[in-house]
């Protein structure tokens, strides 16, 4: 028996310290094998059993077999004395080597790479030990059987049960004394071993393992786990060279009750390990834990406090599947919209609380704005690619540093303590706009006054592609004269459309720009129009790019026309300075190391996906971003018969256009928006409404600019009490909002004539 661990696996630096077990009738104490030096000792039964249960569950979080645990190490700590840890400091420790850079793809995405420079990863590994603590603790709640087997030689469990249940530690022990015993030419005497098995309800695997120690204790009498994560001592290394997950815990005990040792079966086929072992089951509850961090990641930015994580259960995972009919797309958006799921799909990152702490620090502490726009108040921006780097470039030019990382502090920095910088601004925002009907709606809003926050804000350029090209190549249509349309009569005209898309462009344009942007630093041009310029570019960009690689992101086949194929790079040329020599240069050669940050609806990230994969061929090398634009994404306005999807220009009664009148904006929100009110007042009472659902509410986030009445109203409405108890009431409140939001619109708009449009739209340098 391996009382003793005498290989490097374990050390135990203080031994002096350490006390004889507290209950010497259950604690085994250690024997005396023949190699022992004072310095080693038995492994608690507490450490064994939690080094047991963590070999069972890490797989789930990391996404790996069971077999690539790489070893255990019991250590001492001495701060833990006294503190009722047990042998006041014992600690154990599992390392799981999970490959070379990054480990497997499926580890890759789950956790945070440490090579990155990203300023969430210590809070992305914090919250992983919270994770895993509070999961471990679960488990040992949990009422699952453990079993301890005996066997009289690690042969006889190795013949038994197969060479998986040991851990590497344990492999090169056994591969040294092997090679011993062959150079010495006989064998050492045999030491009997134990197997740990934990069992599902089913009577399943859950896991099996090789101990450490000779003692078990039963679960319900195992005190309380701690992953230790001070001065590194839990560890993530994951990089270009290696993939190393490091748990180090102790136990605080509690009354310990020992499980007896049964001898092991003589074949591991009466043991049902397919719950164990199998790669799927594994992969799947890593996804679980990949999902609810993604989760936690979005419900952070709205609660600003990071909440204590709690691990989600198989039926919440259960619930995300639901959304499994989602389809998002540049062109269909459909379905229950998960957007953590949206995040995972697309390769890009959430928001999280710092860098709104950061944009903060490089917006409303300079001044330009009182404080962040409600749509990244409310998480309806939610995520980005390379933000961060954007944040980077403003704090440079500012000459201030980032904010602390630390939740608690405050920003340090005041409005006074900025000296508006007298270099020209790194960047420029991009966003734009199928032109596709006259009426533009609420909806169409989102990302335009967004756009025009950012603009105050950063006080920046910002370029608006309008992109009547694309409506007429995916929506056009040849129409003869009996057609109907605005342009029937004219004898002159060609046999199709392509006229009334340009016509939308000017119309658009009037609802843009009454957004209130900055006028001498915005260049709102059609394609059709301007597209010469950009043309160097989108020859650039098409050689890059493949047919094959375009069919792939945009589902385009060999039926598809070939303006469609061509399309994408007349999307993705704006995204490059250099497409505005005059507008983005006026003379200056800088335009082609401006950096690019687009704000826009997560289903228009497919472009710039593909925009970003070749970004390096069009600039020079020292481009801040190589090129990449960076994206800042928002979910979808939801439509008024449900609060899942996107609201379509076609139905006229799912959406609040920027033309109707007070009374069209009352009806419809009387009578078409979705209620997640209770059937019944006694119900609604008693019960609140499903604000998630409720589309009166939902759209309060996005236009009700007060924080503090939209909590109000939600606590109201939420719990059926006080002053907005009701469906009606919230209506009532919505309409009022729209009504006023509406009317300055349309008071905006009413000034914005076809010359001012002209005006904007002129060629001219906005730097
Ligand atoms: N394709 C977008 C649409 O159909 C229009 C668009 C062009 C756009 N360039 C953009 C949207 C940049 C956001 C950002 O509406």
């Amino acid at each position: 028996m391996r009382w003793m661990e005498q290989d490097k696996d374990v050390q135990c630096a203080e031994t002096p310290h350490i006390k004889s077990p507290k209950n010497p009738t259950t604690q085994p104490q250690p024997r005396t094998p023949q190699h022992t030096t004072p310095r080693v000792m038995a492994t608690p039964p507490s450490i064994t059993t939690t080094n047991l249960l963590l070999r069972g569950l890490l797989p789930s979080f990391l996404g790996c077999a069971p077999s690539t645990c790489g070893a255990f190490q019991m250590t001492w700590r001495k701060d833990l004395e006294g503190r009722g840890v047990e042998n006041g400091g014992l600690t154990g420790k599992l390392t799981w080597n999970l490959g070379k850079k990054h480990g497997s793809e499926q580890i890759a995405n789950i956790l945070p790479k440490d090579d990155a420079n990203d300023p969430n990863f210590g809070a992305a590994i914090e919250q992983l030990w919270n994770a895993i603590e509070k999961s471990v603790n679960e488990l040992a709640k949990s009422g699952k059987v453990l079993k301890k087997y005996d066997y009289q030689s690690e042969e006889d469990a190795l013949t038994a049960l197969g060479g998986d249940i040991m851990d590497g530690g344990q492999i090169s022990s056994r591969d040294k004394r092997l090679k011993k015993e062959k150079k010495e030419g006989k064998a050492l005497a045999p030491e009997a071993v134990c197997v740990g098995h934990v069992l599902n309800d089913d009577g399943s695997t859950y896991a099996l393992a090789l101990l450490h120690g000779d003692s078990l204790i039963e679960l319900s009498s195992l005190g309380t786990i701690k992953i230790l994560r001070e001065k590194n001592e839990s560890a993530v290394v994951c990089n270009k060279k290696k993939c190393e997950v490091t748990v180090k815990f102790c136990v605080i005990p509690a009354d310990e009750k020992l499980v007896d040792g049964v001898a092991g079966p003589e074949n591991a086929s009466n043991i049902d390990l397919s719950q164990c072992m199998e790669k799927n089951i594994r992969d799947e509850e890593g996804l679980k834990y990949k999902v609810y961090m993604e989760q936690l990641a979005l419900k952070a930015i709205k609660s600003d406090a990071v909440a204590s994580p709690e691990i989600i259960s198989p039926e919440q995972v259960q619930e995300m599947d639901v959304a499994d009919d989602m389809v998002v797309t540049a062109f269909e958006v459909s379905g229950n919209i998960d957007y953590s799921k949206l995040i995972d799909k697309f390769g890009s990152k959430p928001l999280t609380p710092y860098l709104l702490k950061r944009l903060e620090n490089v917006t409303v502490k300079r001044g330009t704005v009182d404080k962040l726009h409600r749509f990244l108040r409310r998480e309806i921006f939610f995520s980005h690619r390379d933000i961060e780097k954007i944040c980077e470039l403003l704090e440079e030019w500012y000459g201030v540093s980032p904010p602390p990382e630390d939740e608690e502090n405050d920003l340090p920095a005041t409005a006074a303590t900025y000296t508006e910088p007298t270099t020209q601004c790194p960047l420029y925002l991009y966003t734009g706009r199928g032109p596709s009907s006259s009426a533009m709606h609420l909806g169409h809003l989102v990302p335009f006054l967004f756009t025009a926050w950012l603009q105050k804000a950063f006080r920046c350029p910002l370029v608006i592609q309008m992109t009547d090209d694309e409506k007429f190549l995916f929506k056009g249509e040849y129409s003869g004269d009996n057609a109907g349309d605005e342009g029937a009569a004219d004898p002159n005209r060609t046999g199709d459309n392509l006229d009334h898309f340009a016509n939308l462009t000017i119309e658009n344009a009037k609802d843009i720009i009454a957004c209130d942007f900055i006028k001498d630093k915005t260049f709102i041009f059609s394609d059709l129009d301007y597209v010469g310029r950009m043309y160097p570019n989108i020859v650039r960009i098409w050689k890059a790019v493949t047919v094959n690689q375009v069919n792939g992101v945009f589902g385009f086949d060999s039926s598809s026309n070939i303006g469609k194929v061509a399309f994408p790079a007349i999307q993705a040329a704006p995204s490059f300075g250099s497409s505005f020599p005059k507008v983005l240069g006026g003379g200056k050669a800088n335009a082609v190391t401006l950096a690019c940050l687009i704000p826009c609806a997560i289903d228009q990230d497919p472009y710039f996906r593909l925009t970003r994969d070749i970004a390096h061929k069009l600039v020079p090398r020292h481009h801040p971003l190589q090129g990449k634009p960076a994206l800042i994404h928002s979910k979808f306005f939801p439509p008024l018969q449900g609060a899942q999807g996107k609201m379509s220009s076609s139905d006229t009664n799912s959406a609040i256009f920027l033309t109707d009148t007070p009374e069209d904006i009352e009806r419809k929100i009387k009578v078409h928006a979705f209620s997640g009110g209770q059937e019944t007042k006694k119900l609604q009472e008693e019960l609140g409404a499903n604000l998630d659902v409720d589309v009166s509410y939902q759209w309060l986030r996005f236009f009700l600019e007060d924080d503090d009445e939209l909590i109000k109203i939600g606590q109201s409405y939420g719990s059926g009490k006080g002053e907005f108890w009701s469906t009606g009431l919230v209506k009532a409140k919505l309409v009022e909002v729209l009504k006023h939001l509406v009317a300055d619109h349309q008071n905006r708009r009413k000034n914005v004539i076809e010359d001012v449009v002209r005006e904007w739209m002129s060629e001219r340098c906005i730097l």
